[in-house]
């Protein structure tokens, strides 16, 4: 039996409701504060995540899935390559499929003195294709009218036979060398904010002031599955992101997502939630944390592990994400954060925290908490919760006012967030089945042609919103009360050839098992009246 790859998981109904339940409280709470949906795709070049997340991070290091694009078949890598040698140049195009040769060179090249060339990119020349070229230009010259020269382009040099051949039939031949950068490194995204910042670029939304952008999608990192982590796990992510004469640097940005989400928790219920808040500075800052760090570390690094090691060494401030038991104690000692901001960011953070305590948001300053993305500056954040042990950060986010410079973009200073979506949706107290909508009315068609009398009245009903599950004309009453019972619905409606020709339909309150007769035109409002 074929399962679900380890780490992935299916989500099915009645979960997939509660899903459901979530995902559109998330989009009437980013209505409110005038969020705008972006989707940005599922992979991106992997170039992306290693100038955004940053190359010494886990994630980046060990987690994303990436492969080298070999969509490209090795014809389309010969024609990339033979391009960039020749430049692109006259006109291109797939020639016409008249009389169908059952085989074409694949392009006709006119350079722009006129001479039309046909080309066939061959990875493997062999006699029968240099054969079939002849071929084809013979049918060419026929129609066109026009001797076309005739070339293969080939990445390996062909047998003294063939060149023999190719000269005696009149082709040459040119060898080209693939050129390895031609082949893209791809990766699932392991995180959504790079490919927003990207399509900010991209699309030069800075045109169109500050913009307020959410997502909810899938991401896939390849982590130790376990309770709460997923190798495919889903976020509702949000951020600002803006030049900065839109506002997009002020403190009150940063206030307005964390007030969001805690509207957001609150409207679901989930209440016993902590909001963990840092400051991690601005990159002036961190290199003289970083050297504090290296320096604090110089005389411990050596019995710390591989990881922690390398770390001190690139990027002494990861050494944070390090999970190895025996390093926390080295590790508890080191400098904090707290005490190398600046001034400008020092300001910057308390007013973040004034504003939280004008508005009744509750937190808790933690200077040992810096995220494990490198693209953070100043205010970062997470929010955890109880229920979830080890793994209850339900969500996480802060500000990255460098990103799109990093990314070749101008400045645009910005600040977001990503709840994951498997976590918040198993912290969540309520049951499936409390979210879970049950049929209204179930329709039991009784005996032969009444099947076409319940399609027509469960389309009446549907339009007007009832939930309709229907029977079946082979079911007897009892099977289709039953069946009604099993599925929780409130009615059951009884469509026979007596009901269809009076227009008044038995509806049977399942609960009470009360039973009325009600015209046709009346029963979405009766059914509805009843909710
Ligand atoms: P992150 O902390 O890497 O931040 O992920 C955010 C949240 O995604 C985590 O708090 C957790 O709830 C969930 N999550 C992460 N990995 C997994 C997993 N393997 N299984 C289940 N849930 C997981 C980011 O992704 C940033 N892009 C957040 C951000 C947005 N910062 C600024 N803007």
């Amino acid at each position: 039996m074929i399962k679900a790859v380890r780490g992935t998981r299916d989500l099915l109904p009645p979960e997939t409701a509660l899903w459901n339940f979530v995902e559109a409280a998330a989009r009437d709470v980013f209505r409110a504060y005038n969020f705008h949906e972006i989707r940005t795709p599922i992979f991106e070049e992997t170039q992306l995540f290693a100038r955004s997340v940053g190359e010494e991070t886990d994630i980046v290091s060990k987690e994303m899935y990436t492969w080298l694009e070999d969509g490209r078949s090795p014809e389309q890598m010969l024609e990339l390559a033979w391009v960039k040698v020749h430049g692109k140049g006259g006109d291109w195009f797939v020639p016409p499929r008249f009389q169908k040769p059952s085989y074409y060179p694949d392009i006709e090249f006119r350079p722009p003195a006129g001479e039309r060339i046909l080309l066939e990119f061959s990875s493997r020349p062999s006699l029968e294709r240099l054969r079939l070229m002849r071929q084809y230009a013979g049918t060419w010259s026929e129609v066109c009218q026009q001797q076309p020269v005739l070339r293969l382009v080939t990445d390996r040099e062909p047998s003294d036979f063939l060149q023999r051949e190719a000269a005696r039939l009149d082709i040459e031949i040119e060898t080209v060398e693939l050129i390895d950068e031609l082949s893209q490194s791809l990766t699932l995204r392991p995180e959504n904010t790079a490919g927003v910042v990207r399509a900010y670029i991209e699309h030069e939304l800075w045109q169109r002031g500050l913009q307020k952008l959410y997502y909810i999608g899938p991401q896939f990192r390849r982590e130790r599955p376990q309770k709460g982590r997923y190798r495919q796990f889903y976020q509702i992510g949000a951020e600002v992101i803006g030049p900065p004469s839109a506002g997009s640097e002020s403190p009150a940005r940063d206030a307005e997502v964390l007030e969001l989400l805690a509207t957001f928790l609150d409207r679901l219920g989930i209440n016993d939630w902590t909001l963990q808040l840092n400051s991690v500075g601005c990159p002036k800052d961190r290199e003289v944390y970083n050297e504090a760090l290296r320096k604090a570390l110089e005389p411990v690094v050596k019995k710390m592990c591989a990881d922690c090691q390398r770390r001190a060494v690139t990027n002494p401030l990861r050494i944070f994400d390090c999970k190895v038991p025996e390093d926390q104690p080295i590790i508890a000692k080191l400098p904090r954060i707290s005490q190398f901001l600046d001034e400008d960011c020092r300001k910057h953070f308390e007013q973040v925290q004034e504003i939280l305590k004008a508005v009744g948001v509750p937190f808790t300053l933690n200077d040992r908490l810096v995220r494990g993305l490198d693209y953070y500056t100043r205010t970062a954040f997470e929010f955890t919760h109880g229920s979830l042990g080890a793994q209850n950060a339900i969500l996480g986010g802060g500000r990255y006012d460098g990103l799109s410079e990093s990314l070749g973009g101008p400045s645009a200073p910005g600040v977001g967030f990503s709840i994951g979506e498997d976590r918040l949706v198993l912290a969540l107290k309520e049951s499936a089945e409390a979210v879970q909508r049950k049929p209204d009315v179930y329709i039991a068609p009784l005996g032969a042609g009444m099947d076409r009398e319940a399609a027509r009245l469960a389309r009446e009903l549907r339009r007007h919103d009832v939930v309709v599950e229907l029977g079946d004309e082979s079911f007897r009453l009892k099977k289709s009360l039953e069946t009604a019972s099993k599925m929780d619905a409130r009615f059951a409606l009884i469509v026979g050839e007596n009901e269809v020709k009076s227009g008044s339909f038995a509806l049977k309150n399942l609960e009470t098992g009360e039973q009325v007769s009600v015209p046709r035109a009346e029963l979405a409002r009766k059914i509805q009246s009843d909710r």
